[in-house]
């Protein structure tokens, strides 16, 4: 007697743990993506993520994470299905499994020219943009405006320290708009480079440097204005040789221009869309930079 084979969407969806750490490293590659398995350690101890095992064995069929910030927001990442099984609902599903995971907390994520339908048919509104900028950054590019007189910013940054930590998550509160000290924490040791600018022993800005495949991801980026973002990168990016890769808020155009002036190049964007809230909550003018598009 033939039986019919299960369909796929009705497959169970598990919680992944770090024992998918290279089931969803693979999955990334199956779909061009950087395998990021830094990331991924950070995102399978610190979010949670939902997947569904392949019913040919081989790895993931689909993965997504989701990092919660409390009844107030939770970001959307990941959302990733193997090439194989494209275009047969199942990102659709596993999507309406998470957000009925979530309950009534709103949602926040940075979607793709492919993931954007499905989140608009699912009800996320558009409500704003992340501008990638990838390549070398040249510290004083030779096309940088003014008269060749060096414009070095005159803000003080230097490496975090252990005891940053409390007044770090204090400065990123109001600008996230809801407490990630549990993503904060670990950004020591998730990030190779952790710098923060001070103003009279005050902190006024942090920024990240992350690796990804033969990459530095610069993220997050919070800042008083763009003088002190310009500062944190700059001083991020002479603790590396690898080419960067950053997602600014595409309301930052001065940051955006001032890091194309110094040779980095766009690549494709991606839009931010939200479930639940018209827009990300906190403070836009001082958020340059998510930490990843994953974790917003
Ligand atoms: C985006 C992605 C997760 C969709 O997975 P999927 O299982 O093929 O999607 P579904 O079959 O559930 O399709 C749902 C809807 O998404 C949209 N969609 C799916 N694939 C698409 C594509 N390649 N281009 C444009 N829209 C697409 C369509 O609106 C589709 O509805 P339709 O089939 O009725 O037209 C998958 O293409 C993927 O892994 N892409 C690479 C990673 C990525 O960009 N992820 C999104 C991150 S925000």
């Amino acid at each position: 007697m033939h039986s019919p084979s299960p369909s796929l969407l009705d497959l169970p969806v598990r919680r992944l743990t770090r024992e998918d750490l290279v089931p969803c490293a693979d999955l990334c590659e199956d779909r061009g993506w950087p395998r990021d398995e830094h990331r991924w350690g950070l995102l399978l101890s610190a979010s949670t993520a939902y997947g569904v095992d392949a019913p040919d064995g081989k790895g993931l069929m689909a993965c997504c994470v989701v990092t919660s910030y409390g009844p107030g927001l939770a970001a959307v990442g990941m959302l990733l299905v193997a090439g194989r099984y494209a275009r047969q609902g199942v990102a659709r599903r596993l999507m309406r499994h998470v957000m009925k995971a979530v309950g009534s907390t709103p949602l926040a994520l940075y979607a793709t020219s492919q993931g954007a339908p499905l989140y608009e048919a699912l009800g996320f509104s558009h409500s704003g943009r992340a501008e990638r900028l990838e390549g070398r950054f040249v510290a004083d590019g030779a096309k940088a405006s003014g008269s060749g007189v060096h414009t070095r910013p005159a803000v003080r940054t230097r490496p975090a320290a252990a005891d940053d930590l409390r007044e770090l998550v204090g400065l990123d509160l109001p600008v996230f708009g809801t407490d990630r000290t549990h993503i904060i924490a670990r950004l020591p040791a998730f990030c190779d480079g952790l710098q923060v600018s001070e103003e009279n022993g005050e902190l006024t800005g942090y920024a990240g440097l992350w690796p990804s495949g033969n990459t530095h991801v610069i993220g997050p980026v919070i800042a008083r204005d763009t003088v002190t973002a310009k500062a944190l990168v700059t001083a991020l990016a002479a603790t590396t040789d690898r080419p960067l890769r950053i997602d600014v808020d595409a309301r930052h155009e001065e940051l955006l221009g001032w890091l194309e002036d110094r040779g980095m190049k766009p690549a494709a964007g991606t839009a931010v869309m939200t479930y639940g809230i018209p827009a990300l909550p906190g403070d836009a003018a001082r958020r340059f930079v998510p930490l990843t598009l994953a974790t917003g």
